[in-house]
């Protein structure tokens, strides 16, 4: 079986980090999203990983290399445009061969890992063809969720059968919500190159797979139990970075002072320093970072390199190389790379601001 990872994409979604930089980079609890997704394919056994890249294809080339890290092998496969999850299977014809595979959209997490899927449906396979039962040609998983319009949505017949998926529907007919992990057999190639863009010009997976129940292939669905993130917007990547530091184990690789107090799940990172701080567990502070005078967390992750001085934040997720200084009650925030946010002690009073790109600041 080979592994498919999606990292193209606009980007439009968490514009403040994703204008230069790629959404599936951003960490979760000091981890970039995409490696919680190369993890999950390496631990059920898939090493054959195709990750496919689009304007941020260098970073993401950096940053995973050739896949040696986890004992994976990483074929990357450009994309031009973003022209649909559909088109991704489509390009990457070649990588993917005639192999069964699991296709993974790079900016979801989801709690219990693949391993269980991936067995089930090859277990099906193994089973279907013994017996008399037809073998699933495609395995997608469905979870609960309270805004189905925004995902691929699953309508299940009185059999208990996937009879349709509808991309983003107006009218929800379900609140089942389709995840970001899919299995196929090679009849999903045939589908992608039978569809046609859909509404919003894109070639959708989800057609694809309508596609394969319209034309008698047995789709199987699972109901993920565990929690599942889409991290492309603002709140949802909080709550997969709350979600992930509740897992974590107390740690400590970096120095803390006397005068410090560590609080809770606490997780420090090799050469970061505390001093006369409160850690509000659960936190993780990231390798060469500075927390000075400062109260940090619950429910913060700062990135490697940070320096926070004089300051409090909580439910956050700050990115590497940032400095705060002096600023009070920083919350349910994410900042980018190499940013300065400080208190101006000069008069007159002024709000002055040197900001990206779509960004988004809210002043008290
Ligand atoms: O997260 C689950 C949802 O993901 C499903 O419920 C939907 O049915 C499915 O269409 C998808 O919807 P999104 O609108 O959230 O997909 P998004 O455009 O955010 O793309 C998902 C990932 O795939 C993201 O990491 C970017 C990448 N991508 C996307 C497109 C459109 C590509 O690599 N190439 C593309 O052409």
């Amino acid at each position: 079986m080979k592994g498919l990872i999606l990292s193209g994409g606009a980007g439009t979604r968490l514009r403040p980090i994703t204008h230069t930089s790629a959404k599936q980079l951003v960490p979760v609890a000091n981890k970039p999203i995409l490696f919680y997704g190369i993890e999950d394919m390496v631990e059920a056994g898939i090493t054959e990983i195709g990750i496919i890249t689009g304007d941020t294809g260098p970073e993401i080339r950096e940053a995973v290399g050739d896949g040696s890290q986890w004992g994976a092998n990483v074929t990357y496969i450009p994309q031009d445009a973003p022209l649909g999850l559909a088109h991704c299977v489509l390009i990457a014809r070649n990588f993917l061969g005639d192999e069964d595979f699991v296709m993974y959209l790079g900016d979801n997490l989801l709690r219990q890992g693949i391993a269980e899927f991936v067995e089930s449906f090859e277990a099906d396979h193994v089973e279907s063809r013994a017996g008399d039962a037809q073998v699933p040609s495609a395995q997608i998983l469905l979870a609960r969720v309270d805004d189905p319009q925004r995902f691929g949505v699953a309508e299940i017949g009185p059999d208990g059968e996937v009879t349709k998926l509808v991309e983003k529907p107006e009218h929800p007919k379900s609140d089942l919500a389709l995840v970001g992990v899919y299995l196929f057999d090679p009849s999903i190639h045939e589908a992608v190159a039978a569809i046609e863009p859909s509404p919003r010009g894109e070639l959708e997976i989800t057609d694809a797979i309508q596609w394969l129940i319209d034309n008698g292939h047995r789709v199987r669905h699972e109901v993920l139990e565990g929690w599942w993130k889409d991290t492309g917007k603002l709140e949802p990547l909080l709550e997969g970075n709350r979600l992930v530091l509740d897992m974590l184990e107390a740690s400590n690789a970096g120095t803390v002072d006397a005068a410090s107090v560590l609080e809770g799940i606490v997780v420090i990172e090799a050469g970061a320093e505390v001093v006369n701080s409160t850690l509000r567990g659960p936190v993780i502070i990231g390798e060469g970072s500075r927390i000075v005078d400062s109260t940090v967390g619950p429910y913060a992750s700062i990135y490697f390199d940070c320096e926070i001085s004089a300051s409090t934040i909580e439910n956050s997720v700050i990115l590497e190389q940032s400095r705060i200084t002096g600023v009070e009650g920083i919350a349910d925030s994410l900042v980018g790379k190499q940013v300065e946010v400080r208190r101006a002690r000069t008069t007159p009073a002024a709000t002055r601001l040197m900001i990206g790109d779509h960004s988004i600041v809210e002043l008290r």
